[in-house]
């Protein structure tokens, strides 16, 4: 088990937020229907991550339930058992494995889910043999992924332009190691989505059925809460200071998977704090807008497309 996901693509703390304001209780029905979670039971989200929808899962769940969350990624896994204990939801239960050998034995569980978890797998057919394995006959799998070009943007340039200019300067730099990595962990990225279904159709699933589960945010909406709205202005900074993202730790990265690193070099360690500093800045201007009355005109929408079906 390593920490690749958590440091070097996405941190868990901007994946934990999004997660958790893209599932809220108060639509726990339509999205736990469409997800195919049943009201009790044992219920398993593999490629938890850091466990926002896993977390909502939890807090909506009846009792008896017993909740699992499996993941590869130690700094995921560690994030999330934080977040549960401060739900206090520590009955979850977090392990560490592979989506294509699970540590669970056969036919324990009732309702499988995975969220953004089979565009990573390189071989779906061995996660669906191994989600027909842990499953009980009768039992629902449920496979949501990002459906189609799923953001629009129409964000007003609230930065001036040399602060932008010297951003995206720098993200030229970083754009090969970026393809790099995508390549090595995105396995389908640039694929038709729509196929995701027909895969899983494939599968052969009883009562299969393809939904979409969709939100949209808006900062000018006024039924959002001001951390709802942060939490978009944080997708923009996406360095941390936590996830320092240095050429060796790329390298190391792309040698375990078998990929080649580019052979251009990365920001050095100047670079990087500057980038750190212009990153700052934008979000520190964006939080002006957010919190004036009425704030600037933004807006993005993110769609899920979720195949699901019960196992024979
Ligand atoms: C895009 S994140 C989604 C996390 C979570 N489902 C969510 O939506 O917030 C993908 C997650 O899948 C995990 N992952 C990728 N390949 C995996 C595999 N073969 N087995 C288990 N977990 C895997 C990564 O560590 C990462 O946490």
């Amino acid at each position: 088990m390593d920490r690749i996901w958590s440091d070097l693509i996405q941190p868990p703390e901007i994946m934990y937020g999004t997660r958790r304001w893209k599932f809220p209780p108060a639509e726990a029905g339509h999205w736990r229907e469409v997800l195919r979670l049943p009201e009790r039971g044992t219920i398993c989200e593999v490629g938890c991550g850091p466990g926002g929808l896993l977390t909502r899962i939890a807090e909506t769940s009846l009792a008896p339930s017993r909740i699992i969350g499996i993941d590869m990624d130690r700094g995921q896994l560690e994030f999330a058992g934080r977040r549960l204990a401060e739900l206090g939801l520590s009955e979850v239960e977090l392990l560490a494995g592979d989506a294509c050998s699970m540590p669970l034995p056969d036919h324990c569980v009732d309702a499988l889910t995975s969220h953004a978890l089979i565009e990573h797998l390189p071989d779906t057919g061995a996660f669906f043999r191994e989600c027909k394995r842990v499953l009980r006959p009768g039992g629902t799998l449920s496979v949501a992924c990002a459906g189609g070009r799923y953001s629009v943007d129409n964000r007003h340039p609230d930065a001036p332009k040399e602060l932008t200019d010297e951003i995206h300067q720098l993200e030229r730099i970083m754009q090969p190691w970026d393809d790099a990595l995508n390549q090595a962990y995105f396995v389908w990225q640039g694929g038709p989505f729509i196929a995701y279904p027909g895969i899983v159709r494939s599968w052969g699933l009883d009562e299969f059925r393809v939904d979409s589960w969709s939100k949209t945010i808006c900062w000018d909406d006024h039924r959002l809460s001001e951390e709802d709205r942060l939490i978009f202005v944080r997708l923009f900074r996406s360095v941390p200071p936590e996830m320092p993202p240095t050429e060796a730790r790329i390298r190391e990265a792309l040698a375990k998977v078998g990929a080649g690193a580019p052979a251009t070099p990365y920001l050095t360690e100047r670079e990087r704090c500057r980038l750190r500093e212009l990153y700052d800045e934008r979000e520190r201007l964006a939080l002006e807008e957010v919190r004036k009355a009425g704030s600037g005109p933004f807006f993005a929408t993110t769609v899920a497309l979720v195949a699901s079906g019960i196992v024979r």
